[in-house]
């Protein structure tokens, strides 16, 4: 099959790319990098034509509500257009789990308008929504580092690993559409500010870590509010297992690299 990667140059695009092309696929990568941009819709037919389905792995750093939502509704409404003129059979959104129970948080706001248009859209479709990935907890202290502190919320979550979620992707494209599937969930219950300290304790950045729910991610985001629904598909590499790989991957990097 001929699969386009919406965000190709992304965390999870690029794994989607590989496992595609593991897998025997040709793909397309999407991504303005590669001259394509989804929210203005330039080149997006072009890039389209040939194309069987398209795994929507797009994302914006916004973090006001309505930048966030103007990005993910405006960026999908091109590419279901796109895809609806190139005849695409399959449209494959990742989106998150548990977008139904907090509404305090800009990048949800965007991603449930984005899933709305996906239901209501003329292309056959997919929605795979996802845990947090297991390189979540060091973003979040990427995000607010400040004079050796960064604040996090303590969430509770289940984490994925980005490479069993591009696999997964990968086997729904090349698939019947199926609609919405089950919650995709890594195997462990774990807490945001631990995670975020384990991580940063294997890079070698140790930090201090404030806990708080006065950042962009509040109270409503709380308790099991994160956490897979009943019949989840459970991905199999645990937080441990990852961070070990990531840590020996980037001792084995050539410098600079
Ligand atoms: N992080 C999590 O824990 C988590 C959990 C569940 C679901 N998700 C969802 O997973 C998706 C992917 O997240 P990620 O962390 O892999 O994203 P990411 O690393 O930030 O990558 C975003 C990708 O989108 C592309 N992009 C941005 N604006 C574009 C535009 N106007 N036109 C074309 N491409 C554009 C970027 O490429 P260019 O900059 O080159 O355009 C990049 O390839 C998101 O939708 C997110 O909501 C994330």
């Amino acid at each position: 099959m001929r699969v386009a990667v919406v965000g190709a140059t992304g965390r999870i695009g690029r794994l989607t790319v590989e496992a595609l092309e593991r897998a025997g696929h040709e793909t397309v990568g999407i991504s303005r990098t590669q001259g394509v941009d989804v929210y203005t819709g330039e080149g997006l037919v072009a890039a389209l034509t040939g194309v069987d389905a398209v795994i929507d792995t797009s994302s914006s750093a916004a973090t006001d509500h309505d930048e966030a939502v103007a990005f993910f509704s405006r960026s999908t409404i091109n590419l279901l257009e796109a895809e609806r003129q190139t005849g695409v059979q399959h449209h494959v959104l990742l989106t998150i789990v548990g977008l139904a129970r907090f509404y305090g948080n800009a990048h949800a706001a965007g991603k449930r308008a984005q899933e709305r248009l996906v239901e209501r859209g003329p292309v056959s479709w997919s929605i795979q929504p996802a845990t947090q990935f297991h390189d979540f907890a060091e973003m979040a202290t990427i995000w607010t580092e400040r004079d050796g502190s960064a604040t996090v919320a303590p969430l509770l979550m289940q984490p994925v690993a980005p490479a069993d979620v591009a696999d997964v992707l990968a086997e729904i494209a090349t698939g019947q559409p199926h609609g919405r599937c089950p919650d995709l969930a890594g195997p462990e219950l774990q807490d945001l500010v631990d995670l975020a300290r384990r991580t940063r304790a294997a890079r070698g950045t140790p930090i201090r870590l404030i806990p708080t729910w006065s950042g962009i991610h509040g109270r409503d985001m709380a308790g099991d509010v994160l956490l897979p629904g009943p019949g989840a598909r459970i991905a199999p590499t645990t937080f441990d297992d990852w961070l070990a790989g990531e840590t020996m991957s980037r001792a084995l990097a050539p410098p600079g690299g």
